[in-house]
């Protein structure tokens, strides 16, 4: 039995983050460098979502532990390779090239082959990654998330009806592409100035969103139909971010102030909170997760609004996999609060989807079970 990896590689890591020239060109008041990342470096962070060799290969040995592994660099290649190799399985990290449809394009490939692989379908991941459509389509199953509008240019800023403060984000970006720590707007001055940055910089709509000023947390899902998994609960604290930033997970936060040599004290596993609101968060999530028709796994960004209640900020059906403790990746950080390695969190959810698709893996029990 074959199983194909297929993945996108960051060539060099190291490229997508600001130099220390680059920092010291934007100085503070008081004169020292400034830690954010000036608005003319912003298209550095192009290839923030794409996987470092380190975890394409953490990936690849934990599968290598029951199975044989071939790497596939989803590029235009990607389809003859796959057509001519036939894996039995394909476990598909490939975030994609170009477009809002990206994440879709290995498991629209794989459709077309009839090859079975891990994953959400491509609508889902296509859905998801428009954060705009995902929202609508929460709204009209009583999900609760922020009210918010779509810009696709200038004038329609001035037809908006929102109320400050507000957050402002590329429509179909992660890994917090485009959401610096001067994307929460407190004025019409703020808001237009954010607007225009992120319409000239990366080309796309923007979504204006209603700020929510309460605890945010992320949640880790595994599973399928009525069996779900919902791992510890990641809170996000802010209290750990450089004084006076604003208490958003940004681009500077996930890449710039958190060094894998001097990680960031950001994350807490699992949350501390009542297990009322536990429930109340892992309920949302199960919900969300079924609405979306996600598959096999998913990461879930929630947060708090004014009075407390859970609200969806986004869903991840490509959830980020970094391998190292230090790296501070919350998915893997959520299953090592369960109990599990970084390779039985992989073993699980390919034990998971190739369950889905029906394949057989073996006699032995599933990795789940036994360490649960
Ligand atoms: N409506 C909101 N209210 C408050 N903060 C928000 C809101 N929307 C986003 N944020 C902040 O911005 C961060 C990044 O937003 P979002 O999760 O949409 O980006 P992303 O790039 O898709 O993230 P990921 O790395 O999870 O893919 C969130 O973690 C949160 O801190
Ligand atoms: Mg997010």
């Amino acid at each position: 039995m074959t199983i194909a990896l297929t993945y996108n590689v960051k060539r060099d890591p190291e490229s997508f983050l600001p130099t220390s020239s680059d920092q010291a060109s934007e100085p503070s008041s008081d004169g020292t460098a400034s830690p954010l990342v000036p608005h003319a470096e912003r298209k550095q962070d192009l290839y923030a979502e794409w996987d470092t060799m380190d975890t394409i290969n953490a990936v690849r040995d934990a599968i290598a532990e029951r199975f044989s592994v071939s790497l596939v660099e989803a590029n235009a290649d990607a389809y003859e390779r796959l057509r001519t190799m036939r894996p039995t399985f394909v476990f598909n990290i490939a975030e994609g090239l170009h477009g809002v449809s990206r994440e879709a394009q290995i498991p629209a490939m794989l459709e077309l082959l009839e090859i079975p692989y891990l994953g959400s379908d491509p609508l889902t991941l296509a859905l998801c990654l428009d954060k705009g459509r995902t929202k609508e389509i929460l709204s009209h199953h009583g999900v609760r998330t922020a009210p918010f509008v779509t810009i696709a240019s200038m004038d329609e800023l001035e037809d908006a009806r929102v109320r400050f403060p507000l957050i402002v984000k590329p429509l179909h970006e992660g890994s917090s592409k485009g959401i610096y720590n001067s994307c929460v707007a407190r004025n019409s001055e703020e808001l237009e100035k954010e607007v225009r940055t992120i319409l000239e910089t990366y080309e796309e709509p923007v979504l204006v969103e209603e700020f929510l000023p309460g605890r945010e947390f992320t949640v880790a899902v595994l599973g399928n139909g009525a069996s779900l998994t919902v791992l510890p609960i990641v809170e996000i604290s802010f209290a750990a971010l450089p004084e006076g930033m604003n208490p958003i997970y940004s681009y500077e936060a996930k890449w710039v102030w958190d060094k894998a040599d001097n990680p960031l004290e950001i994350f807490s596993c699992p949350a501390r909170i009542p297990e009322s609101l536990a429930g109340e968060i892992r309920e949302l999530c199960e919900r969300t997760y079924r609405v979306l028709r996600c598959r096999d796994w998913s990461r879930i960004d929630v947060r708090l609004d004014g009075g407390g209640h859970p609200h969806i900020l986004e869903v991840n059906p490509l959830p980020g996999i970094l391998p190292r403790p230090e790296d501070n990746s919350c998915f893997p950080k959520a299953a090592r609060a369960a109990g599990m390695t970084y390779a039985q969190l992989i073993n699980s959810v390919l034990d998971i989807a190739m369950a889905r698709c029906g394949i057989a893996v073996s006699e032995d029990e599933p990795v789940m079970d036994r360490i649960q």
